[in-house]
């Protein structure tokens, strides 16, 4: 038995139906009507553009009924405070970013795309959507994301030079960074947009030339800002800021 949620009583097309439920591909799906394996309330479907309603029709496959919960996509900016941790669950009971979210949101397969450190904050995107957290982590796709720092002690021109072309980590050269010159003093002194999303990147990338990163905060991920959203608070994102954030990707 397959499983799938719908809220809402729409109609979609057969063929729709089965692919999203995961019953194939559109090819096998298209084949297993033709050969007549696929039911719609006890009748033989014989077309794969027949609306069906998922919460009133009764679809069958090979007989056994085919369940159908079609998960409602969602991308929630949230401004994450120091001290949560950017994972769904933890073992040892401490705080996740999850735990801001109030219940409507809990049973949703919500989870982080990217990490941000337990003692980094800023802009943190959560969805349930597979192919957006693909397209906006996947390295081909080079996303910038900005970060603001703060360290103790400021950078000659030839280290901020070096941490723009790449500096080499234990794990392999960053690739080019753009460095900005925000102030002298705290909270922030830099900005920094890289490309890549290696494990405390930035922190290891100023660490590399002897400075301790003493604040660390997402601003931007692609088209995406981090503005009038205080700490600790979220929002959900509209399907025009989703494609604005990927409409930054180079491939
Ligand atoms: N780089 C870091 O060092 N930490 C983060 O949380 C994100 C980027």
């Amino acid at each position: 038995m397959l499983h799938v949620t719908i809220t809402g009583m729409e109609s979609l097309p057969l063929l729709k139906y089965l692919v999203e439920a995961g019953l194939g591909s559109r090819r096998q799906v298209v084949a297993a009507i033709k050969l007549g394996r696929v039911a719609v309330n006890g009748k033989q479907a014989e077309s794969y553009t027949m609306p069906v309603y998922p919460q009133a029709d009764r679809i069958t496959f090979d007989g056994q009924p085919v369940s159908f919960h079609r998960q409602v996509k969602i991308v929630l900016m949230l401004n994450k405070p120091l001290g949560l941790l950017t994972t769904t669950s933890d073992d040892r009971g401490r705080k996740t970013v999850l735990d801001i979210l109030p219940a409507e949101y809990r049973g949703l397969g919500l989870y982080p795309v990217g990490r941000l450190d337990h003692d980094t904050t800023g802009l943190l995107l959560l969805t349930n959507d597979g192919n957006l957290t693909y397209r906006l982590t996947h390295p081909r796709f080079e996303l910038g994301k900005e970060y603001l720092v703060y360290t103790e002690g400021l950078l000659k021109p030839q280290e901020k030079e070096s941490l723009e072309k790449g500096v080499l980590l234990d794990d392999g050269m960053t690739a080019p960074a753009t460095i900005g010159e925000i102030s002298y003093d705290p909270p922030y002194n830099y900005s920094i947009t890289i490309h890549e999303g290696r494990t405390r990147q930035v922190r290891r990338m100023f660490a590399h030339l002897g400075y301790t990163v003493r604040s660390l905060k997402r601003v931007r991920m692609g088209n995406l800002r981090l503005v009038n959203l205080k700490e600790g608070s979220f929002r959900k994102l509209s399907a025009q800021e989703i494609a604005s954030a990927l409409r930054e990707h180079k491939k």
